[in-house]
């Protein structure tokens, strides 16, 4: 028996497209685009005047294509969703799409509806049949009460006539449409007023086919028009092979999607409202959406990082002095800042870790790092002169965004650093930093890491300039040496040879510590978390000198300590670790700096890294831990791409 958690559906994909084209392909193929949000099950639902046609599968997409190759879908207009669930076991009745009672509207839903329950029993004690265990399906059954009492008239004869008469008047192919909503538009309306929590969602019917109907809250959805009809998807990198012109919707607006384009309504005092809109053009090539020759994708990421490190530094020295002029405050209210906070998840908040050691060091002012879903129950002392920095890959991350809604509340300025252009955390912050990775479809964070850290070590240089703690010629040189990094990381992906044969020693393991001092220790929580996330082979991080305090008892034969090793203040102090560790039978591998001729005497494995300054040491060292982590996963058998249990991007708490 499945229990009610099951309803807890995140991060899921979603994809739809009207026009002239057979829908089947063009979803399957979308949702193959989305596969990396999740993928524990997958569906469409395919709708003309007869009815509708939905097929469910557990499993991938590919296990749905499977299915549907072998049926007679017919249908140019249609949704489609992929979908990864948090508690039991996915299974195909809970896949989307969801059906009302009567399967004349079909939804698919992205995020959590809250008070799922109580709209639950209100629906079934007016008689809806629930065939599913999840908080969407309530809004196929609410949209399905709300479709009749707009649609049908009071002897219960349809009304759609009209309604779509009145859709037919606007002028075709057009992005801006005019005229009044569908009776779909205006249920899905209706019964958005009604949902608490987040959604990304899309309707079909029976009665007006040819026409989706999306909202959205607090989960992406992206539109776009096309000359062979209108699409639509949680994410654009399933829209750019139809278009690169695209409406990314704002919470509250609904949009309606016909073969001839696209109209964009709002709600205001209970009626939706025509509106004009600008669509954003999508540069990205499609190809960077693809593995561009590598074996997987996160070894494309990986080798992207040199790209990623000179374009997010790319025109942020004018003269002498760093600019961020995203940052939306002037030099005399970034000198009021009396604190960092730096709010994030994960890889991003890792990121935070490494940053940390940065603004104290060269700005000198005290500087939080917390994990987001910590730090909004907490009630953190926060002042007008707060800095809050919000680092999120996705820029999506439900607990960062609930941070950053919490920091503002107190009257924190908070700066958010994204890799998503038009993201929530973009929308919702002050100023922005774009980390210029481009997308990033490994589910473990590698590129966009290093984007990161490269913009929080430029934050770090800006506030350090404000302050006056540096120089202009300290400023210089500091941004000379972090562009250099881009080189000595191009040399350090183009021979992995020490990386994979200290891979093949730890691969059997079924544990590893990893540890360093200072910004070693920072680098050393994300190489312990890609090692965990990809290989499933458990890792912790520890500074290295917290070691006799408790982890050297885990050391016995050949257990692999992995250290951050390179030339730092504290060198020789980790050098002291390392014996203590290779003393107990540890197998070392030393992340150390090249021309150290002394590590070989403390360590089994050494890869060798340029000299870099020990502030960014993280931006280099952290690269052949992602190298190392790939490694392994791939001689223990894992995806490294798809981790079991992952998702890419965290859309509820
Ligand atoms: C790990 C990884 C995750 C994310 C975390 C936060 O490789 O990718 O730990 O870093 O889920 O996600 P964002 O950065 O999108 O907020």
């Amino acid at each position: 028996m499945e229990s009610e958690f099951e309803r807890k559906v995140l991060m899921c994909g979603i994809v739809g497209y009207t026009g002239t084209n057979d829908a089947t392909d063009i979803l399957i193929g979308g949702l193959k685009r989305l596969e990396y949000r999740g993928y524990d099950s997958a569906g469409i639902a395919l709708g003309n005047d007869e009815g509708i046609e939905s097929v469910c599968r557990k499993g991938r997409v590919g296990d749905l294509e499977q299915t549907v190759a072998g049926m007679q879908l017919d249908g140019a207009c249609g949704i489609g969703h992929t979908r990864w669930a948090t508690h039991g076991t996915p299974s195909e009745a809970n896949a989307h799409p969801h059906l009302s009672c009567e399967g004349d509207i079909a939804i698919v839903h992205n995020g959590i509806i809250e008070n799922f329950m109580e709209l639950k029993e209100e629906l079934l004690s007016r008689g809806h049949e629930f065939t599913s265990q999840t908080d969407s399906e309530v809004i196929a059954h609410l949209l399905e009460e709300e479709y009749a009492l707009l649609a049908f008239d009071d002897s219960g004869q349809d009304d759609i006539a009209n309604a779509q008469g009145r859709r037919l008047d606007r002028t075709p192919d057009k992005m801006i449409a005019s005229g009044d909503p569908s009776v779909l538009a205006q249920a899905v309306s209706h019964v958005t007023e009604r949902l608490i929590g987040s959604y990304g969602l899309a309707a079909i019917t029976s009665h007006e086919p040819g026409v989706i109907v999306v909202a959205r809250k607090d989960s992406p959805l992206v539109v776009g028009a096309a000359p062979d009809g209108s699409y639509l998807a949680s994410d654009m990198i399933a829209l750019l092979d139809a278009t690169r012109d695209v409406l990314i919707l704002e919470d509250g607006q609904v949009a309606e999607l016909t073969p001839s384009g696209i109209a964009l309504f709002a709600r205001e005092h209970d009626e939706l409202v025509s509106c004009e809109y600008e669509t954003t053009h999508i540069d990205w090539s499609v190809d960077s959406a693809e593995k561009g020759g590598y074996d997987d994708f996160m070894l494309k990421e990986i080798h992207e990082q040199p790209r990623v490190i000179r374009d997010t530094l790319a025109g942020r020295l004018v003269g002498d002095r760093i600019t961020i002029d995203e940052l939306g405050m002037s030099p005399a209210e970034l000198n009021l800042i009396d604190k960092v906070y730096i709010i994030a998840c994960g890889t991003s908040y890792h990121a935070g870790l490494i940053a940390k050691n940065l603004i104290e060091r060269w700005a000198h002012i005290p500087t939080e790092v917390e994990v987001a879903s910590e730090f909004r129950y907490r009630n953190p002392i926060i002042t007008p002169t707060t800095l809050v920095v919000a680092v999120s890959q996705s820029g999506e991350t439900a607990d960062t965004l609930a941070a950053i809604r919490d920091a503002r509340i107190k009257g924190a300025r908070v700066f958010g650093i994204t890799n998503v252009v038009g993201s929530p955390v973009a929308r919702e912050s002050d100023g922005v930093i774009y980390t210029k990775a481009n997308k990033e479809i490994a589910v473990a964070s590698t590129k966009s890491f290093l984007g990161q850290v490269v913009s929080l070590t430029l934050l770090a240089l800006l506030l350090a300039q404000t302050k006056g703690n540096l120089t202009t010629g300290q400023i210089r040189l500091l941004f000379s040496e972090l562009a250099d990094t881009a080189e000595q990381v191009e040399e350090i992906i183009s021979d992995t040879t020490d990386i994979d044969s200290a891979a093949l020693a730890c691969k059997d393991a079924s544990s590893a510590l990893f540890i360093g001092r200072g910004m070693g220790a920072a680098t050393a929580t994300e190489g312990a978390l890609k090692l965990k996330e990809i290989s499933y082979l458990h890792a912790e991080a520890y500074p290295a000198g917290e070691m006799k305090h408790g982890p050297i008892a885990l050391i016995d034969e050949g257990f692999p300590v992995i250290a951050i090793a390179t030339k730092s203040p504290t060198y020789e102090k980790v050098l002291s670790n390392l014996q203590e560790s290779k003393a107990r039978g540890a197998m070392v591998v030393a992340i150390a700096t090249q021309g150290d001729e002394e590590i070989g005497k403390y360590a089994d494995h050494v890869i060798f890294i340029p000299k870099v300054r020990d502030e960014l040491s993280p931006i280099t060292a952290s690269v052949p831990l992602q190298l190392f982590a790939r490694a392994i996963a791939l001689e223990r058998g894992c995806d490294v791409d798809q981790p079991r249990n992952l998702a890419k991007s965290v859309t509820v708490e």
